[in-house]
């Protein structure tokens, strides 16, 4: 056993009552009912409805009206329309189904359901004036533990870039975790959430903002990630590894609640938002030229990750490498993002971009400059990162 990380001050807060495990999905309106009694439910546009989630919800809460417009990196716009029908119908409470999009997308509405200004307003932290209706939030995916974290992060058309709102009253109210909803969820859908769930894990330990609960939580969704992701993705009906990834998620969600992200997700939105890649994916791309980093600036923290990966912590960085290549391997995705579509002229751009933007390393430890940025971007488009055997 490894000696423990030294300890900085820290605030650790989780006001989200979770309710984890099978059937767990049957107690929704009875939930949603302990907040509200008109239900607005904020869902994708697709698979919610498709795998008969949606009417099973209805049958718990038949006085719900349905928003069923979210698409994949939703836009302050579709938010600002959600918000306005979930005025005029006199909603009291939300309840969101489906993976990160649909959570973050209902925590914004439901800051403009009680609060009249335009979306991009509320941008920053604790930007709204009254406090948001209550979110009652069910996970479709396994992967971004939004259900747990004060976030919504959506895309700003006008800068078209992904921005956060966020504040303590964002917190859902309470978290409904049924494996069994995640049962139909695609192959292609299961490898990017829960490469999600193991990213943030990752960066939650070596975030400025790290903690002691959080390295112990993070560590643990890392091992899950690992051992059960593979099934979870190679047998969608394997319910041991499709509850555990939703464990892992849950674990992930904790950790960025806490200690946000770090330049992986900073610099992985631009792959999402130019190159159309899969929030996870993306940041899975980026992993292990930022890991190769990360263990040279701190050393011990990526020693843990290592150990929990199952690889040699004398050498954190290089087995950090080898770790994630090998779970991608299993997964059969490339690692090198050219294959999915990102260009040499695209990472300049992005590099650019990205050195401008001090938001985006607030988390992150090291002194980094453009060149650095560019160089782990250009590892990231071939598919390399320093120490890889
Ligand atoms: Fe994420």
């Amino acid at each position: 056993m490894r000696s423990p990380l030294p300890v900085s001050p820290f605030r650790f807060s989780l006001t989200t009552e979770v309710l984890f495990g099978g059937n767990t999905f049957a107690t929704a309106g009875d939930q949603v009912r302990r907040f509200g009694s008109r239900p607005l439910i904020v869902t994708g546009k697709r698979s919610a409805r498709a795998a008969g989630i949606l009417d099973r919800a209805m049958e718990q809460m038949p006085n719900a009206i349905v928003f069923d417009a979210i698409d994949e990196n939703p836009d302050t716009t579709v938010c600002e329309q959600c918000a306005a029908a979930c005025r005029e119908h006199d909603r009291d409470v939300v309840l969101a189904i489906g993976g990160g999009s649909p959570m973050d997308a209902a925590k914004a509405i439901a800051v403009m359901a009680r609060n009249d200004a335009p979306c991009a307003h509320y941008f920053g932290a604790d930007k709204y004036g009254k406090s948001p209706l209550p979110v009652v939030a069910v996970p479709t995916t396994a992967g971004t533990g939004s259900e747990v974290t004060p976030y919504a992060v959506l895309i700003d058309p006008e800068q078209r870039a992904k921005r956060t709102i966020s504040g303590a009253a964002l917190f859902p109210r309470a978290a409904i975790l049924d494996p069994e909803l995640t049962r139909t969820m695609p192959r292609h859908v299961t490898v990017a959430t829960g490469l999600d769930a193991l990213s943030q894990c990752m960066e939650g330990i070596v975030s400025r903002k790290s903690t002691p609960i959080g390295d112990a939580i993070a560590l643990q969704g890392i091992r899950r990630v690992c051992e059960f992701l593979p099934r979870a993705a190679n047998d969608g009906g394997d319910m041991e590894a499709r509850t555990e990834m939703m464990c892992a998620a849950l674990l992930s969600g904790i950790i960025v609640a806490q200690s946000g992200t770090t330049l992986v997700h900073g610099m992985g939105y631009s792959y999402t938002i130019e190159c159309g890649i899969a929030h996870g994916l993306a940041n899975a791309l980026l992993l292990a030229p930022l890991f190769a980093h990360n263990a040279r600036i701190a050393p011990d923290r990526v020693a843990t990750i290592a150990e929990a990966m199952g690889g040699d912590a004398t050498k954190p960085g290089p087995s950090v490498v080898r770790a994630l290549y090998g779970l991608m391997a299993q997964l059969g995705v490339s690692p090198a993002a050219c294959d999915h579509g990102v260009t040499q002229a695209q990472i300049e751009t992005f590099a650019a971009e990205i050195a401008k933007d001090p938001y985006r390393f607030r988390n992150q430890i090291g002194e980094l400059n453009r060149d650095d940025v560019m160089r782990f971007y250009s590892q990231s488009l071939v598919g390399s990162a320093d120490g890889a055997a």
